[in-house]
């Protein structure tokens, strides 16, 4: 997919969510949804019915103590093999990723950055972003990526692992959009990282915003995700405890100490 058909996609969601829903609209399915999920690491219960659905384009935090299941949630929606789904359904556009292996989840357009960013060694940057576009269907051109990353198109002959975190964030968020990602997920863009590089990458993640990525951030810095996105989903010891508007969450200091400790 090349821009301008995500500009134009971008340009119709934000018409589509301009108008008002129309009874038989309301009844058609969510572009994404977890329904239900269940899923373990071997023998340990983990993500305990986990259920929440996105329009397209929508932003959500999904917020929650550590160890509440925030990155098994989003490991199990990209359909990593652990931890693993023994029941309820993820649909995406119209797919049953449930069925899916996690190759095929990503090739279907989930794009899961990790925590860790697994920026692979011995590849320079530009290596890094080709080596993403090896399998189709290719998303952004890498000219596209250095636009929205300066830095990294400065950097493109530089080994991907000597970059600093925040580049190598970019990097790692730059290597999910050079595939055609429907739905972006995050896990902690801005651990371990100075509050001006975080700052940094905020206003790329605007950006994205902008084109009308469909995103799914897990943050500890909760104010910062909730900042950016429409909707919160907080998880709790592997459940939804709460599922409404950022502002909700934001405005809401109560529900914040007790399940954000913010
Ligand atoms: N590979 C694993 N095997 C067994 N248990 C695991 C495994 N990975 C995570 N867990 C457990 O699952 C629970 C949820 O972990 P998860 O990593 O999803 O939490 P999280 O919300 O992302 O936390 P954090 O904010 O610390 O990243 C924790 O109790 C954790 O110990
Ligand atoms: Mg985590």
């Amino acid at each position: 997919m090349n821009a301008s058909t995500l500009k134009d996609r971008v340009a119709s969601a934000s018409v589509a969510a301009d108008r008002a829903t129309p009874a038989s609209e309301a009844d058609a399915p969510p572009y994404f949804q977890a329904r239900d999920l269940h899923a373990y690491y071997g023998e340990s219960y983990i993500v305990q019915g986990v259920g929440f659905a996105m329009r397209e384009g929508e932003i959500l935090a999904l917020l929650g103590r550590n160890g509440a299941g925030k990155t098994s949630t989003l490991r199990t929606i990209a359909r990593l093999a652990d931890p693993q789904l023994t029941q309820g359904e993820v649909w995406l556009a119209g797919q049953p990723l449930h069925r899916m292996k996690a190759y095929q989840a990503a090739r279907l357009g989930v794009g899961l950055v990790p925590e860790d960013r697994r920026i692979i060694q011995g590849l320079t940057v530009q290596q890094n972003l080709q080596l993403a576009q090896i399998a189709k269907p290719v998303g952004w051109s890498i000219e596209q990526i250095y636009e929205l990353f300066p830095r990294l198109g400065e950097r493109k002959t530089q080994e991907g692992t000597t970059l600093s975190g925040g580049e190598q964030q970019m990097l790692a968020i730059g290597r999910a959009l050079a595939r055609d990602v429907k739905l972006l997920l995050l896990d902690e863009p801005y651990e371990g990282l100075a509050p001006v590089i975080v700052q940094e990458i905020e206003r790329t993640l605007e950006k994205v915003r902008a084109l009308g990525m469909t995103t799914i951030i897990v943050e500890q810095n909760a104010i910062a995700a909730l900042t950016l996105a429409d909707r919160a989903v907080i998880l709790d010891m592997g459940e939804v405890v709460f599922d409404g508007s950022a502002r909700e969450v934001l405005d809401n200091a109560d529900l914040r100490h007790e399940y954000l400790a913010v």
